[in-house]
């Protein structure tokens, strides 16, 4: 079933006030693009400011703990991101899990307290290199899911899941089109094994190294419903063509 597709940008740690033009030049832009849904998820400190420079265009974070409040020193909850006007957030990005050594456990309290919060929810999973050499990408992805998916979702659009291959985030690789293919796949399976029906209809994105030059390939395979975007989505001029990829699959 071809589902509704999402683009998301995820500026990492960049975006200064100066940057607010460059988003609400993406937001005016992608006005034009009404048939996909199009996020620019930001540092958290520029969300309220994001949020009413482009009022009606949807602003994420990237990350938020899993506590309501608390004692938690330097930390964004989910209700704050919501309270400063984010409709999603990201949980889960390699880059959290690698160098904040977060756990599937941690990840899968992120997406749930979210949820509850009601935010969006994208959750990322992905494998190493050495994982893909040894063969078990699918089975390390699985095992990612498996430990991290919210136990109970509360709508199916709420949800999206991220594939993101470590080895291929801000390198310029992609794994092969098959590659892609079937891991999109397996974690369809997944997916429906945990949720059911509504399985069906959770969208899986794919991230790392999208560009204006592979995106129509990408989004042309089985269950790429949309893609997370890290570098080419910093400037209108290499995120516009990707979310015009998305727009002309999601009519053709
Ligand atoms: P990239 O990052 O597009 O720069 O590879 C994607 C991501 O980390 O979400």
């Amino acid at each position: 079933m071809a589902l509704r597709k999402l683009v998301a940008g995820n500026w990492k740690m960049h975006g200064l006030s100066s940057d607010l033009n460059e988003i609400r030049a993406i937001a005016a832009a992608a006005r034009d693009f009404s048939e996909i849904d199009v996020v620019l998820c930001v540092p958290a400190i520029l969300i309220e400011r994001a949020v009413r420079t482009v009022p009606g265009f949807p602003i994420g974070g990237q990350d938020v703990h899993h506590a309501e409040k608390g004692a938690h020193t330097g930390c964004t909850s989910a209700l704050m991101l919501h309270d400063a006007g984010a409709t999603l957030t990201i949980v889960g990005h390699s880059e959290r899990r690698d160098a904040q050594r977060e756990s599937n456990e941690e990840i899968k309290a992120k997406a749930e307290a979210a949820l509850a919060a009601g935010l969006d929810v994208i959750l990322c999973v992905g494998e190493s290199l050495e994982a893909r050499g040894r063969g078990d990408a699918i089975a390390t992805v699985a095992g990612q899911l498996g430990g991290s998916l919210p136990s109970v979702i509360a709508g199916e659009t709420k949800l999206a899941v991220a594939y993101e291959p470590i080895w291929a985030i801000g390198t310029g690789k992609i794994p092969t089109i098959v590659e892609i293919g079937e891991m999109h796949a397996a974690i369809r399976d997944t997916l429906r094994d945990r949720y059911g029906e509504r399985g069906e209809l959770i969208r899986i994105l794919y991230g790392g190294s999208v560009k204006p030059s592979n995106a129509a390939e990408i989004f042309a395979i089985a269950d790429v419903d949309g893609a997370l975007v890290g570098g080419a989505s910093l400037k209108t001029v290499d995120f516009m063509p990707i979310v015009a990829a998305a727009s002309a699959r999601a009519a053709s």
